[in-house]
């Protein structure tokens, strides 16, 4: 996923490329962890990781989290060795060695903050019950609707809020870019203080994100009269 965009690549494609060059694909998935559902194993992504405080609800400051594809566990690749990452039976001889987990928790160097992994926990708890393929239902759902409304204004209201995010839904997880011509900042300050949660990007990019999680039709219908309250005057 492209941050500034919301463009999603295809990760099967970039990983096959790459190998068919001698290359490692490893993906920065910041923007696509609880988005979009992946298949990395499947995809033969050889590793991954990405932070736990955007789609996935973990709070800043939280745990990351890391794939590697089984096929380098075993390999000696040259790697941070810290003792959270040794085999758990024989962590506690001490031995002089380092021998991982056969897992990617060997890549793990220390311990991780326990309050942080008990919020990490409940939250992939509720990714687990609501179940992926149903989220990204709904998100197509919801970003589609968010997107009409966008396009709606535009044609009403003669303006040109330019969607810069693909609108072929493959292409983009929940995210929509809004190019602002002529608006800007403004526009933004004035949506946020009518309680709507965006994101601002330099030079004329408001972010918006409706996410399956928790938001509702309501919240984006909402979304669109704050957007279309700000045409009108
Ligand atoms: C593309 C991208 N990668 C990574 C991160 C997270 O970085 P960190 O885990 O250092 O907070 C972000 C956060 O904004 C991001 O946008």
């Amino acid at each position: 996923m492209q941050f500034y965009t919301g463009q999603a690549f295809s990760l099967e494609a970039i990983t096959a490329k790459a190998h068919e060059v001698g290359a490692i694909a490893g993906f920065d998935l910041a923007h696509a962890a609880g988005n979009m559902p992946v298949q990395l194993h499947d995809w033969n992504v050889d590793f991954a990781c990405w932070c736990t405080y955007k789609y996935l609800n973990s709070g800043p400051g939280s745990v990351g989290g890391v794939f590697v594809h089984e096929k380098h566990l075993k390999a000696e690749l040259p790697r941070f060795a810290g003792w959270w990452g040794h085999d758990k039976s024989t962590r506690f001889q001490m031995g002089p060695e380092f021998s991982p987990m056969p897992t990617a928790e060997g890549w793990q160097v220390s311990n991780a903050a326990v309050f942080n992994m008990a919020i990490h926990r409940v939250s992939l708890e509720q990714f687990g019950r609501a179940g992926m393929q149903r989220l990204r239902a709904k998100a197509l759902q919801l970003t589609g609707y968010a997107e009409a409304l966008i396009n709606g204004i535009n044609k009403k209201h003669n303006v040109n809020l330019e969607i810069i995010t693909p609108s072929d839904p493959e292409q983009r997880g929940c995210q929509l870019s809004i190019f602002a011509h002529g608006m800007g900042k403004d526009l933004f300050d004035k949506l946020t203080a009518q309680g709507i949660s965006l994101d601002w990007r330099e030079p004329n990019v408001i972010r918006m994100a409706p996410v399956p999680m928790y938001n509702s039709f309501e919240d984006v219908w909402r979304f669109g009269e704050a957007f279309e309250s700000q045409m009108n005057g």
